[in-house]
């Protein structure tokens, strides 16, 4: 991934990718629901989602969990397809859009939960190595793979530093990825 810093924290791939539609990256996969409703049924508070794709994940937790305060951050482009395209315009209103170019605001709040499936390993190395250091979290609900980059090891040992279980932590076979052997999804739970 690109190391070169760029306005709105693209990785090159993400640059170079023209006017491909967001959902053309999207996996959706039923899978997600399931799992987080397995690892987090009860759950409440303040949600961070980085890269939510087509909202796929984001719908079902607002849906199911009333109350939660969400807030997603994103690249401009798909901020803009997210609230004109995938998101029900009540739900939208609900919804804190931090555009990728001003994601340092994260830091400013604590969140209970970060909820990300396929993007970290996707942005620069700056990038998503400032968010796990810097980002304040009680919990998490990851899917990504990041075998051919440092993603991977970063994450975790940032998952063994900062949550107390991380034994969840498991692999599907169900969903495709970028490996098709098996996606990891790891869960830390606050110390
Ligand atoms: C491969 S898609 C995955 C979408 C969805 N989470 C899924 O699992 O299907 C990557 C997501 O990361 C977003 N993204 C790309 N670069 C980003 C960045 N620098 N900051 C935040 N999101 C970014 C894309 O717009 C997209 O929503």
């Amino acid at each position: 991934m690109s190391e070169d810093k760029n306005l709105e924290n693209l990785s090159d791939t993400w640059l170079n990718q023209g006017s491909k539609p967001i959902s053309y990256f999207c996996a959706d996969q039923w899978q997600y629901l399931h799992l987080f409703d397995k690892h987090f049924s009860n759950f409440s508070g303040k949600i961070l989602e980085v890269g939510p794709g087509t909202g796929y994940l984001c719908k079902h937790i607002m849906k199911s969990y009333p109350g939660v305060e969400y807030t997603i951050l994103d690249i401009k482009k798909n901020i803009d397809e997210l609230k004109n395209r995938y998101i029900p315009k009540e739900q939208a209103k609900l919804i804190k859009f931090i555009d990728s170019n001003e994601y340092t605001e994260i830091f400013k709040e604590k969140y209970d939960l970060v909820v990300s499936t396929f993007c970290l390993p996707e942005t620069p190395e700056y990038y998503w190595k400032d968010i796990l250091d810097n980002i304040k979290v009680d919990n998490c609900f990851i899917i990504d793979d990041g075998k051919w980059c440092a993603y991977e090891n970063y994450r975790n040992q940032w998952l063994q530093n900062n949550f107390e279980s991380t034994d969840e932590t498991e692999w599907i076979y169900i969903i495709t990825g970028y490996e098709q052997k098996g996606i990891q999804l790891s869960i830390g739970k606050k110390k």
